[in-house]
C-alpha cells in the first residue's frame, strides 16, 4: 500500500477531549474518528488492527476446537424475559420497539441466544462438550462512555459459549478456553494477568478476569510479584499477603480485557435447555461463556506500549509490519533506485508493506511513521543510497542497522520471522 493511495491522515495537536494516551493516539494516527459519546468511525487503519485482532483470535478459538457461528445483534425480549435478564440487567440495556410494538433489546451479551440455539440444536449427549463462538458488534447503554475506545457503547467482542455433560465436563470447556486466551494475548504481544473475579450480572459460580496492567486502568488488580496469584480487589478484600507464598501482595491499575465464567446452569435451568443423556434421560447443560473486548484491545495495547512519539504496536497488531521511507532528493538516479527497493520490498512483504511516497520532508515522514507505530522503518536516503546502504529502524527498541540493500529484504524476513518464532516458544513454554 501507499500512503499517497490511502487517506493517511494525522493530526499533531493533541484533541483537547481526550484524557488517555490510547484515546489520544488513536484520534492523531487517524485510527478511529468519533461519531458520539462511545461511537467511533473505525478509519481504514483501525480496520486493519481490528482485523488483525481478530486473525489472532480465531486462529486460537478453531484450534481450540470452537465454531464460529453469528448471531443477531437485535434480540426479542421474551429470551430474556425467561432468564429474568429483561428486569434485571437495567439501564445498561438499548431497549426498542418493532413497528407492531414488540420489544427488543440490542443485545449487550448473548446467553439467552446462544443457549435458545443450543436447546433445538444439541438434543444428544453424543454431540456434547461443544463450544460456539462468534465476533460481533455489542451495545451498552454505558453510565460514562470514555476513553475512546476503552469504554464504549457500541464496541466488538468475541464471545464464547461452552455446553457440557457435567460439572467437571463443564469445568475442562472452561480450562481449554483459559488456555486459548493466554495464547491469544501472547500472540497478540500482551503482558496479562490473569485474575480471580467476580460473576456480576453475567452469573454462575466462578469467573476469571484477564487483565492488562496499565497505569490508566480503571479497575484495580492485587497481585503476588513471586508467583502467578492474582484477585481482582473486590475479590481480595484487605488480605495483605499471598495466601499462595506468603509473599508481600502488591495493587496495580490494570483494563479487563477478557472475562470468561463457568455458568452451571443458570442459563438452561430457566430456559429448560438440555440434551438426552446416555439413559435416554433430560439433563440441563453444564455452560461457561468467555468473552474478549476485541475493540477495547485497540486502547489496551496503546496503554501498554507507547512512547512521547507515538504508538508502538506489537508486531501482530500493526496495520503493517514495515513503513518504507523513500526521502527523495535532488538526484534522480537516486530516486529511482529507492522506487525500485521500495517496489522490491512490497513484492516480498505485500500485505505487510506500506510505502511513503508522498512528497513530504523527512521529518514530517519519520514522526508519522513513530506516531503510527509502525514496528520496522526502512529509510531510504540519498546519502546511503549512493553506497548501495539503506537503514533500518526498530521501533521499539530504537535500534537502527545500516544494511547492504542486496541483503535488505533477506534481513526483513528474518526479522519478521525471528518476531514470530519467538511467539510461539513463549507459547509452548508456558
Ligand atoms: N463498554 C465497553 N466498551 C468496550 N469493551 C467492553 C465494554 N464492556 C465490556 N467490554 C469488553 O468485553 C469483555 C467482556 O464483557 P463483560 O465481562 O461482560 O463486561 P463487564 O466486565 O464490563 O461487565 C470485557 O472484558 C471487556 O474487555
Ligand atoms: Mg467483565
Ligand atoms: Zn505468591
Amino acid at each position: 500500500m501507499r500512503t499517497t493511495r490511502l487517506p493517511y491522515v494525522t493530526f499533531h495537536e493533541e484533541p483537547a477531549e481526550a484524557e488517555v494516551v490510547s484515546h489520544r493516539l488513536l484520534l492523531r494516527g487517524g485510527y478511529v474518528k468519533k461519531v458520539a459519546g462511545g461511537l467511533y468511525d473505525f478509519l481504514p487503519l483501525g480496520t486493519r488492527v481490528l482485523r488483525k485482532i481478530e486473525a489472532v483470535i480465531r486462529r486460537e478459538m478453531d484450534s481450540a476446537g470452537a465454531f464460529e457461528i453469528l448471531m443477531p445483534a437485535l434480540q426479542p425480549a421474551e429470551l430474556w424475559q425467561v432468564t429474568d435478564r429483561w428486569d434485571k440487567y437495567g439501564k445498561e440495556l438499548f431497549r426498542l420497539q418493532d413497528r407492531h410494538d414488540r420489544s427488543f433489546a440490542l443485545g449487550p451479551t448473548h446467553e439467552e441466544v446462544v443457549t435458545d440455539l443450543a436447546k433445538g440444536l444439541i438434543r444428544s449427549y453424543r454431540q456434547l462438550p461443544v463450544t460456539f463462538y462468534q465476533i460481533q458488534t455489542k451495545f451498552r447503554d454505558e453510565m460514562r462512555p470514555r476513553f475512546g475506545l476503552m469504554r464504549g457503547r457500541e464496541f466488538v467482542m468475541k464471545d464464547a459459549y461452552s455446553f457440557a455433560r457435567s460439572t467437571s465436563e463443564g469445568a475442562e470447556c472452561y480450562r481449554a478456553m483459559q488456555d486459548a486466551y493466554f495464547r491469544i494475548f501472547s500472540r497478540l504481544g500482551l503482558s496479562i494477568r490473569m485474575v480471580e473475579a467476580d460473576t456480576g450480572m453475567i452469573g454462575g459460580s466462578s469467573s476469571h478476569e484477564f487483565m492488562v496492567l496499565a497505569p490508566s486502568g480503571e479497575d484495580t488488580v492485587v497481585f503476588c510479584p513471586s508467583c502467578s496469584w492474582a484477585s481482582n480487589v473486590e475479590l481480595a478484600g484487605d488480605a495483605t499477603h499471598c495466601p499462595s507464598c506468603q509473599a508481600l501482595l502488591e495493587r496495580t491499575t490494570a483494563i479487563e480485557v477478557g472475562h470468561v465464567f463457568d455458568l452451571g446452569q443458570r442459563y438452561s435451568l430457566p430456559m429448560e435447555a438440555g440434551f438426552l443423556d446416555p439413559d435416554g434421560r433430560e439433563s440441563l447443560y453444564h455452560m461457561g461463556c468467555y468473552g474478549i473486548g476485541v475493540s477495547r484491545l485497540l486502547a489496551a495495547a496503546i496503554e501498554q506500549s507507547h512512547d512521547e512519539n507515538g504508538i508502538i504496536w506489537p508486531l501482530a497488531m500493526a496495520p503493517w509490519s514495515l513503513c518504507v521511507l523513500p526521502l527523495g532528493g535532488k538526484d534522480p538516479d537516486l530516486s529511482a533506485k529507492a522506487d525500485r527497493l521500495a517496489e522490491l520490498i512490497e513484492d516480498r512483504f505485500s500485505e505487510e508493506t506500506l510505502i511513503d511516497d508522498r512528497e513530504a520532508r523527512p521529518g514530517v515522514k519519520f514522526a508519522d511513521a513513530d506516531l503510527c507505530g509502525f514496528p520496522l522503518q526502512v529509510i531510504l536516503g540519498e546519502r546511503n543510497l549512493r553506497e548501495d546502504k539503506a537503514e533500518v529502524k526498530n521501533r521499539k527498541t530504537g535500534e537502527r542497522h545500516l544494511l547492504s540493500v542486496s541483503h535488505l529484504t533477506e534481513w526483513i524476513g528474518d526479522f519478521l520471522g525471528r518476531s514470530s518464532a519467538l511467539v510461539d516458544t513463549m507459547i509452548l513454554d508456558r
